[in-house]
Order: C-alpha cells, then structure tokens, then sequence
C-alpha cells in the first residue's frame, strides 16, 4: 500500500492531505523519515510516526475507554462534552462509534470501534452478552433487593419483568449486577424496582473482558486478539 494510501486509511485526511503530511516530511515509517507519498509498504504490522507521534496500523478499531463522569456517550452532545472528544483525531475521522450507550454520570468499560458487525454483535439484546455493574446504593443493600432483582422486576413500559442475570451484595452500599440487555437507564430502573436507589453506576465488565487495570478515567487503549478473545467469553 502507498504511504498516502496508508495514512489516509487510519483517518489522517484525504488523500491529497496525505501527500502534504508525507511531503513536508512530518511521517516516518518503521523510524526512518520518508518524505515520498507514493513509497510502497506492507502494512501489516506497520509502525509509523506522524509529528512524532507514534502509531501502529490497524485494518479496523477496537478500543476501551475508561468513560468518566461528565461526558456524553453521543456524537451530539447536549449538556456535557462527548467521550469521542477524549480520542485523538484520526480515530474520530474513522467513524469510531460506541458500542451501546452509558449515562453522563455512569464511568467505567465503553468499547468503542468501526467495526459494524462488531457494534452490533455487541450492543445486539439477543446476544444477551453479559454487563457487569458496580452499583453504589443510596440505603444498605437488602437480601430482599437482591432476590427481587434475581427474579425479575416490573419496569413501566416493559411488558415482562426483567431480571439480573447476576446479583450480589458486596458491601452495605455496593450491589455488583450482571445484565444482558442494554435498555436506557435499566440499572437504574431495576435497582429503583427493587426498592433502593443508585447514588453511582460504574461498569466494571462486558463479556470475560475487565475495564484494563491501571487505564485510568479518560484514558483509552486498543484492544488486541487477546482482549477481543475474552470479550467473547461469558463472564
Ligand atoms: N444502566 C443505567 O441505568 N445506566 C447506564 O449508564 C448503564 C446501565
């Protein structure tokens, strides 16, 4: 693949702004500077520098964030900056979305990606993939609240009850839920069913794959083969 070609795949502009990066000799390629757009490289396993800032080439994006409090998980935000505001440029330019939705004040495991059949594999209800919820309550937790929540509980507007996949008290205030759907503000609706309230929402796994120890809130990461191969596990 040309270097253009190359740098304009990983969302670095249109092709002819490409070519400017390449000519003005702002690109290095495996660390040797190379300042011709048409220069041929596999790009495979391809490591290059853009104003020295060091990438490596991806044929699609899979990415965690660690969401923090205060963004909006929309490419429109209203109130709140968006967490695509929290990536670097060239990933936005790829059409990186999100995989399903957190609330503004929720923190925690947002995948993110280009991938199409991967959004949807992974935000689809009927792949029931398993979230795992950090759930710090308003009053103790009650054995009561965890049954009712095992067992299912009427949401207005939702024909059957839902229940947790997973339910455990951790602490007095800290509840951890596994859900396998992903409708709008339902850990906050299902704890408030059972009786209790959400005081903070932190997601803590999607799948076997756990918010990256040491990514701290703000803070992004590809995912590699190993990572995407958890994802895919049960919880
Ligand atoms: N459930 C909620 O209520 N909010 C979230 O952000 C995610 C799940």
């Amino acid at each position: 693949m040309t270097l253009e070609r190359l740098l304009q795949s990983q969302g670095f502009g249109s092709r002819r702004e490409c070519r400017g990066l390449v000519l003005a000799g702002r690109v290095c390629v495996a660390g040797v500077p190379c300042d011709d757009p048409g220069a041929e490289f596999d790009p495979e396993g391809l490591r290059f520098t853009v104003d020295g800032e060091e990438w490596g080439w991806h044929r699609q994006v899979y990415l965690a964030l660690h969401k923090p409090a205060g963004y909006e998980v929309s490419n429109r935000p209203q109130h709140h900056p968006s967490v695509f505001s929290l990536l670097p440029v060239p990933l936005r330019e790829r059409g990186v979305q999100a995989v399903g939705r957190l609330d503004e004040d929720t923190t925690g495991l947002l995948l993110l990606s280009d991938d199409g059949q991967f959004i949807h594999t992974y935000s689809s209800p009927k792949k029931k993939v398993p979230k795992v919820y950090e759930v710090t309550t308003r009053h103790p937790v009650e054995t009561a609240q965890v049954a009712a929540l095992l067992a299912g509980v009427q949401l207005h507007d939702e024909p059957a009850p839902i229940a947790a996949a997973a339910c455990e008290r951790v602490a007095e205030h800290h509840l951890r839920l596994t859900v396998t759907e992903g409708k709008y503000h339902l850990v906050k609706r299902m704890v408030a069913a059972a009786g209790n309230r959400v005081e903070a929402l932190h997601r803590s796994r999607i799948g076997g794959l756990a918010l990256p120890p040491g990514l701290a809130p703000g803070l992004w990461r590809w995912l590699d083969a190993a990572d995407l191969a958890r994802l895919a596990e049960p919880s």
